[in-house]
């Protein structure tokens, strides 16, 4: 397959994760294409990643391209105004990464016949740990979801979701979900400063445990409930502070996802009345 012209809208944080992780795949740095308005983050991408840096005006686009939207959702109904023509006449994928826009709204703005694939990737893509879930239109290909795919897995895990509505949920956990384990790696470490361990033991204390627990769990069969209760012992230190967790826990991260998937919602709103 010939290597695909990927294209970047946007050149913020997601975009650094995706191209850092497509780079460290192999992907040739002029085969990328960065568009943002100021040179500040596209300037840097182009200086680290030997990525092409282009200035936010649309441009012609060649056959094949994958245009990958990484800006604000906000701003797409006026970025998309004025990529529609060069999107249409490359008969151009178009991968959307902003949150909580659905592909009706894409295509209201891009026209029915353009394939859109929605993508929720995460930060870790940036050292090729991401979590990607994928939402595909009609339209869309078997070689273009090929490509897509081909695209994220080479920035971690990739996960095609057939109902698009998921897509909220994919996004308050696993978009959203690196900031929550940040949290809670900062709310670990903080404790164990209160009883008086030095931060520095503490920080790498709270990681290690993290790192080495998720990598347990993944390479184990085992459900987290049963690994967790493996490590349990009735009366012990374990069981006492799981207790406390158990209290809270559950209820909070049923609250911290329908917050996030409702923000999501919102931002869907608002690009309607802003369209
Ligand atoms: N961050 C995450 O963890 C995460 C996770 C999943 C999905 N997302 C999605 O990824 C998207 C980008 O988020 P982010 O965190 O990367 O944002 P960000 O760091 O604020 O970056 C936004 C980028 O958009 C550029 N931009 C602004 N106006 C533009 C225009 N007219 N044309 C082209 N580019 C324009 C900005 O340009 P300048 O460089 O000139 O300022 C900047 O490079 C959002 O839609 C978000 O929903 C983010």
């Amino acid at each position: 397959m010939t290597e695909p012209q990927i294209v970047f809208i946007g050149a913020g944080n997601m975009a650094r994760a995706l191209i850092s992780g497509m780079r460290q795949q192999g992907i040739a740095g002029p085969n990328i294409q960065v568009h943002a308005p100021s040179n500040l983050h596209r300037g840097a991408l182009a200086e680290e990643f030997g990525v092409r840096s282009c200035p936010a005006q649309a441009e012609k686009l060649p056959e094949n391209s994958v245009v990958i939207y990484a800006a604000k959702p906000k701003q797409m109904p006026a970025v998309l105004k004025e990529w529609r023509d060069s999107l249409r006449s490359a008969s151009a994928l178009f991968v959307s990464v902003a949150a909580g826009i659905s592909s009706a709204q894409i295509t209201t703005l891009l026209g029915e016949e353009t394939p859109v694939v929605r993508a929720m990737p995460n930060t870790p893509a940036q050292i090729g740990a991401g979590a990607t879930s994928l939402f595909a239109t009609a339209t869309v290909s078997a070689n273009q979801c090929d490509t897509v795919q081909q695209i994220f897995a080479g920035v971690g895990k990739v996960f095609w979701l057939h109902d698009e509505a998921l897509m909220d949920t994919a996004t308050a956990l696993a978009g959203s979900g690196p900031a929550y384990v940040l949290l809670f790696l900062e709310a670990l470490e903080d404790a164990a400063v209160l009883q008086g361990l030095d931060r520095v033991t503490a920080r790498a204390l709270a990681l290690q445990t993290v790192l080495g627990t998720a990598q347990m769990a993944a390479a184990n069969s085992a459900s987290p409930s049963e690994l967790r209760h493996q490590v349990t012992s009735p009366g012990g230190t374990t069981a006492a502070g799981l207790a406390v967790w158990e209290e809270q826990l559950r209820p909070l991260a049923q609250r911290a996802l329908a917050a996030a998937a409702e923000r999501g919602r919102i931002l869907s709103q608002l690009l309607k009345t802003t369209a």
